[in-house]
């Protein structure tokens, strides 16, 4: 039995069946909107074509490099395909300071390049007189002119380097690789959802969709050239082309606003890019711990919360009051109780500052975490289904990433629920997580782009 007022907040975060539907007819409608080149620039779904056409077979061969920026890690990997779906991989972690996320673009790639610098003399590949291709995964939104030029539209997540946001991310990479002296040439700039379909791919051929649940939202899928109004490439067979939606921008015209609560609002102006980015906002692991946050203050607030502590109000120094206190991961941590005991909730409310909750205080707090995960799932859930819907293929396999999908012990779940009742009865389709993340991909794309170019197909 909860309390009205509490009730209330938790209402305020479902979204029925109904709602879903409707949703997913705007987002279809957005989506044809951003796909016609007439009016692809209202649409808050951007739907970049990707240049990448070919789903991987397993015999590409060749040596390549790949960068991963844009998720949780900045990730340098070294390729070598093998030519019978066979893949020798290494790869390491490099940090990019917080100051570097938000500093002078040219400081940006110059670290990149020191790091990949750095990366190949470790791994033997400097001075050998060979010119790797690399592949470049860029998890931000870009407008693609070819594989192998990319202009930035907007930073998202935690980034805003300065003198980036319309220019072309490729020759910047490029210009800071020579000017460091390595032999290196980016071939390809993909999406991270694009990395991560064709990482899958390579594996499992039925690949249609690359989803990414991390710290960002965004998909990918193939669609029909006769489908791209705003297609400037040409019309050789395979009649098709990757589109990166960006559908964490979905909503950024105001078509979402009847499902937003003041949370979403409050999350949205304290953020680094007021009014952009709805969809993702409402989804992904770099938000869903600030809503819930919010949500528990407002509660302790009202004094709906924690009543038996007191002394906590007003202790602005708890991360409870802070922004960023309470991390998505404790999301993942407090759903896994089960029962009465709530061992989990009880330690993530004294992380964030509340010693002795009661058993009520840790009922509410995991109901509120079920509510905000399950609508971000059931939200995810139905951009899924109006893409399976629409390329009305049976079997098709989705292939998935981020820290989000891995971690939250019931998202996959709740999301497969709702697509229960949002797909096409006759249209069966499974998931594939994405195992060396979506630097393979991007190698794959460089790898077949490197050898087209220099003739050898
Ligand atoms: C990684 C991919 O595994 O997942 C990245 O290689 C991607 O390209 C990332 O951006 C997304 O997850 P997260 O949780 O790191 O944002
Ligand atoms: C953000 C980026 C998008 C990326 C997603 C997942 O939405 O704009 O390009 O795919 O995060 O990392």
């Amino acid at each position: 039995e909860l309390n009205d007022q509490i009730e209330k907040v938790i209402a305020s975060l479902k979204i029925n069946d109904e709602q879903l539907k409707h949703i997913m007819r705007t987002l279809e409608e957005e989506m044809n909107t951003g796909l016609s080149p007439t009016t692809h620039k209202q649409s808050s779904v951007k739907m970049f074509p990707s240049y990448v056409r070919h789903i991987p077979d397993g015999t590409e061969v060749g040596q390549v490099l790949a960068l991963d920026l844009g998720g949780t890690n900045f990730r340098i990997l070294s390729i070598k395909l093998r030519g019978n779906s066979k893949i020798d991989l290494t790869s390491k972690i490099f940090v990019v300071p917080q100051s570097v996320m938000i500093g002078d673009g040219r400081h940006l790639f110059r670290h990149l390049v020191e790091c990949l610098s750095d990366f190949m003399k470790k791994e033997a590949l400097l001075h050998t007189g060979i010119c790797y291709p690399l592949g470049f995964t860029f998890s931000f939104p870009c407008k693609q002119e070819s594989l192998s030029s990319a202009r930035l539209t907007a930073w998202t997540k935690g980034f805003s380097c300065s003198g980036v946001v319309n220019e072309d991310v490729v020759k910047l990479l490029q210009d800071a690789i020579n000017e460091k002296g390595i032999n290196v040439k980016c071939a390809a700039l993909v999406n991270d959802t694009v990395g991560t379909l064709m990482a899958c791919a390579y594996r499992e051929p039925s690949t249609a969709i690359g989803l990414i649940l991390g710290t960002g939202t965004n998909a990918c899928y193939i669609e029909n050239l006769d489908n791209v109004g705003t297609w400037n490439g040409d019309y050789n067979e395979p009649k098709q082309v990757i589109i990166n939606m960006e559908w964490g921008a979905f909503g950024d015209n105001g078509c979402l606003n009847h499902i937003r609560t003041k949370y979403d609002e409050e999350v949205d102006l304290s953020s680094i890019n007021p009014g952009k980015q709805t969809f993702e906002k409402m989804i992904s692991g770099m938000y869903m711990g600030e809503i819930v946050r919010l949500i528990i203050l407002d509660l302790l607030q009202q004094e709906l919360l924690f009543l038996g502590h007191r002394d906590t109000y007003g202790d602005y120094k708890t991360p409870l009051y802070n922004r960023g206190g309470f991390y998505t991961k404790f999301v993942s941590t407090v759903e896994t109780d089960e029962g009465i005991k709530f061992s989990n909730t009880r330690r993530v409310l004294e992380d964030i500052g509340i010693r002795n909750p009661t058993f009520d205080d840790c009922v509410i707090v995991q109901h509120i975490c079920r509510q905000v995960s399950t609508r971000a799932a059931r939200l995810a859930g139905a951009g899924l289904a109006v893409l399976i819907n629409r390329m009305k293929k049976s079997n098709i396999t989705i292939g998935v990433d981020g820290s989000l999908y891995r971690y939250h012990p019931r998202f996959k779940r709740n999301m497969e629920r709702c697509m229960e009742n949002l797909v096409h009865k006759d249209l069966k389709f499974k998931w594939a997580l994405s195992d060396d993340g979506s630097g393979k991909g991007a190698a794959l794309v460089a790898c077949v782009a490197e050898q087209n170019s220099s003739g050898i197909f």
